[in-house]
C-alpha cells in the first residue's frame, strides 16, 4: 500500500476539521475526492503534504510503510509526495528553467545522486514540455509571474511531470481551465500514470473525470469520507447533488 490513512483527526487553530478519516491508496490507482465546499478536502491534501498549521491530534498517515505524521514537508516531497498547489507563488527573476533545475537537483541530492547534466536536463524539459504542450515562452519567463490562471495550472502539471512523484495530489486542477487546457492537463496525467505511482484528484465536477478516469471515487462530508465507489458514483453525485449525501449524514 502506498498511502494508508487511519482515523485521521486534524485541527486548524484548535478547530477540528478532519474527524476520523480513513483512506488508502495503492500504486497504479487514481482516486477522485469530491464533496461540498468546506468539508475538508484541501485540509486532507495539506495534511498529507505536511503543511504547517495543520495539527494531527489523532490517527496516522502511513506512506510507503512508515508513519509520516512528524515528517517535514521537504522530506515528504523528497520521498515523492507532490501537491499541485505546492508552488503557486510567483518568483520574480527566477526562470522556470532554473527553478526546475534547482528543484530536480535538490531531489537528486536527497537520493545521493549527482546533479543532472545540462544536456540531460534540457532533454527532459523538452520531453515534459511536449506532454503538457507548454511553450518555451512560458518556461523562459519568471516562475508564474504574470501567468494566467490556466497557465499556472498547466505549469503545475509540468512541474509534476518533471519531478515524477510517486504520490501526486491535484487539488482542483480543473478550476479555471478552458476545455482545451483541461484536455491537455488530463492527457498529461494519463501519460504520467504508471504502475509505480498514484494520483489523488480533488474536484467538484464530474467533467474532469471524463478525461482522468478514476479507479475510485470518494465523497467527503464533515471531515470524513462517507461514501466510496467507482466512477459511477461521480455521475450519481452530478445527478442528485450533495443534498443526497447531506440527507444521509445529517441525521
Ligand atoms: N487556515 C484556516 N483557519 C481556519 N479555518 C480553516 C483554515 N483552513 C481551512 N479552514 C476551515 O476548514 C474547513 C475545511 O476547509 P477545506 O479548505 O479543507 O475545505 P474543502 O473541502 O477543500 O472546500 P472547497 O470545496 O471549498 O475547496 C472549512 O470550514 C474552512 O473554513
Ligand atoms: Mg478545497
Amino acid at each position: 500500500m502506498l498511502l494508508n490513512i487511519k482515523n485521521l483527526h486534524v485541527s486548524i487553530d484548535g478547530k477540528e476539521i478532519l474527524k476520523g478519516l480513513n483512506f488508502s491508496v495503492n500504486k497504479g490507482e487514481i482516486h477522485a475526492i469530491m464533496g461540498p465546499n468546506g468539508t475538508g478536502k484541501s485540509t486532507l491534501a495539506a495534511a498529507i503534504t505536511g503543511r504547517e498549521g495543520y495539527e494531527i491530534t489523532k490517527g496516522e498517515i502511513i506512506y510507503k510503510g512508515q508513519i509520516i505524521n512528524d515528517w517535514s514537508p521537504d522530506k515528504r516531497a523528497n520521498e515523492g509526495v507532490f501537491l499541485s498547489f505546492q508552488y503557486p507563488i510567483e518568483i520574480p527573476g527566477v526562470s522556470m528553467t532554473n527553478f526546475m533545475r534547482t528543484a530536480l537537483n535538490a531531489s537528486r541530492d536527497y537520493r545521493k545522486l549527482p546533479p543532472v547534466s545540462a544536456k540531460d536536463f534540457l532533454k527532459k524539459m523538452e520531453e515534459k514540455k511536449k506532454l503538457v504542450q507548454i511553450q518555451s515562452k512560458l518556461t523562459n519567463r519568471s516562475v508564474n509571474e504574470g501567468f494566467s490562471g490556466g497557465e499556472k495550472k498547466k505549469n503545475e502539471i509540468f512541474q509534476m511531470a518533471m519531478l515524477e512523484p510517486e504520490l501526486a495530489i491535484l487539488d482542483e486542477t480543473d478550476s479555471g481551465l478552458d476545455i482545451d487546457a483541461l484536455r491537455i492537463v488530463a492527457g498529461g496525467v494519463n501519460q504520467l500514470k504508471s504502475d509505480e505511482n498514484a494520483f489523488i484528484v480533488i474536484t467538484h465536477y464530474q467533467r474532469l473525470l471524463d478525461y482522468i478516469i478514476p479507479d475510485f471515487v470518494h465523497v467527503m462530508y464533515d471531515g470524513r469520507i462517507v461514501k466510496s465507489g467507482g466512477k459511477k458514483l461521480a455521475m450519481e453525485l452530478e445527478e442528485k447533488g450533495y443534498e443526497w449525501i447531506k440527507e444521509q449524514f445529517d441525521a
